[in-house]
């Protein structure tokens, strides 16, 4: 039980990688405050914690707006009496998008991936100041450190600006006692949102490029969440740590 009684808010979480460390969050024994935009998934997820006895209740949650960030984390500590974990998860795919330069997309990709994770760091760390810290965890990728075949721009760039968001926060926030870390991704199962990266062709050429020559599993990616979500790792702040099989140290 390594999150005992914390109180967790994940963002996107009711699907791939935020789903798998709902869950594993809630086995580990914190309360989980599953949100999302995709509420019929948000709401089954909770509903799958709460029936193996774990605690979660669905919150719906757009990372993009503000209003939504303030109304979700008044909720946490009206509810729970604090935020001791969040999971800046939520993000949409880059991968493949008809037009590789269209600047419409540039700007949702930033809206979403970026500005969402600023408004989590905002929002969570004033939670977390003065009632005990806690620990934020932030999703990059891959894509924030090397160059990919049929990646938008950017996505690359809101990923890049949310490790250089993790590391900047972290060093803000370190004297209040709130850790803020990353973790990086690489080949996964595809993004709800994505496109060509479904190919089977694609995918199987992007995996003769990974070291240990297979794709990633949520929960692989979710067991890193859950080691900086915990106290296991109370003195690691400010790093990113690649899930990738090998992939960016080549
Ligand atoms: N799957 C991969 O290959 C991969 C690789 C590297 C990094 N990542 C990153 O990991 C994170 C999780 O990806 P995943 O594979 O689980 O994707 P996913 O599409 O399964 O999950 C992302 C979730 O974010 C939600 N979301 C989208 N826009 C939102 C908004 N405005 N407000 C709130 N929620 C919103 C979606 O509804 C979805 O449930 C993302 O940040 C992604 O960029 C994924």
């Amino acid at each position: 039980m390594r999150l005992a009684d914390k109180i967790a808010l994940i963002t996107g979480a009711s699907s791939g990688m935020g789903r798998a460390a709902a869950l594993t969050f809630a086995r580990e024994g914190a309360t989980v405050v599953v949100t999302d935009v995709e509420d019929a998934d948000g709401t089954a997820v909770a509903e799958e914690i709460r029936a193996h006895g774990g605690q979660a209740e669905y919150r719906r949650l757009d990372v993009t707006d503000e209003a939504s960030w303030t109304a979700a984390v008044t909720h946490v500590l009206d509810h729970h009496g604090r935020l001791d974990v969040l999971v800046n998860n939520a993000g949409i795919s880059g991968t493949f998008d008809p037009d590789l330069t269209s600047t419409a997309f540039y700007d949702r990709l930033l809206q979403v991936n970026a500005r969402g994770v600023f408004l989590g760091i905002k929002h969570g760390a004033a939670a977390m100041s003065g009632r005990g810290g806690g620990s934020i965890v932030n999703l990059t990728s891959i894509a924030a450190s090397i160059g990919q075949i049929g990646v938008h721009l950017g996505y690359a760039a809101s990923k890049g600006a949310i490790k250089a968001m993790t590391t900047t926060a972290s060093v803000h926030y370190a004297g209040e006692g709130i850790r803020v870390n990353a973790v990086a991704p690489g080949l996964l199962p595809p993004m709800r949102t994505s496109r060509g990266s479904t190919d089977p062709v694609w995918r199987a050429k992007q995996v003769e490029g990974v070291p240990m020559g297979r794709t990633g599993e949520v929960q692989e990616v979710a067991d890193v969440i859950l080691f900086l979500a915990s106290a296991e790792s109370s003195y690691v702040t400010g790093v990113e740590i690649q899930v990738d099989g090998g992939y960016t140290a080549q």
